[in-house]
């Protein structure tokens, strides 16, 4: 459920000469990761997202600018705003999500437990809450 989605903070190395954050599978994000994609060069006003996945696990991350990450359980929803590259939003499975109000310049990056995998989506919002639902 929603609840088990969380923001996680980040380590961060301030420093003059810039900061500097990292990520170790397992010891800062609770699966291991498989999978790294960003999004990037969003037009304004475009949403991405809109699906669910059946057992993916995914942390969220905006390497720059900002976006708002949507998130609904069937029953109860969340929008929260990623702007800052020192933490990050997770998500397990069965969740469904879209992004939005991307500024101009950011960048999403998402690390993943799986490799890329279509039969992994629900892309139709009824079978979506169908299965949710029933469980
Ligand atoms: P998709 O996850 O559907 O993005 P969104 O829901 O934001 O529109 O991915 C868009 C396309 O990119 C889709 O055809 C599948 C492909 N894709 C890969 O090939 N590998 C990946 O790791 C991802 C995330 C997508």
């Amino acid at each position: 459920s929603i609840s088990k989605c969380r923001i996680i903070d980040l380590p961060r190395i301030a420093d003059a000469r810039g900061n500097l954050t990292f990520i170790e599978g397992q010891n800062h994000i609770p699966f291991d990761i498989k999978r790294v994609y960003y999004l990037y060069d969003v037009p304004g006003g475009s949403d991405r997202g809109e699906h669910a996945h059946k057992n993916l696990h995914q942390f969220m991350v905006c390497m720059s600018g900002s976006f708002d990450v949507c998130l609904d359980d069937g029953f109860e929803s969340k929008r929260i705003q990623l702007n800052r590259s020192y933490f990050g939003i997770y998500i397990c499975p069965m969740i469904w999500r879209y992004l939005d109000n991307f500024s101009s310049g950011a960048v999403c990056m998402v690390l993943a437990s799986e490799p890329y995998d279509e039969a992994d989506y629900i892309r139709d919002r009824d079978e979506y809450l169908r299965a949710v639902r029933a469980s």
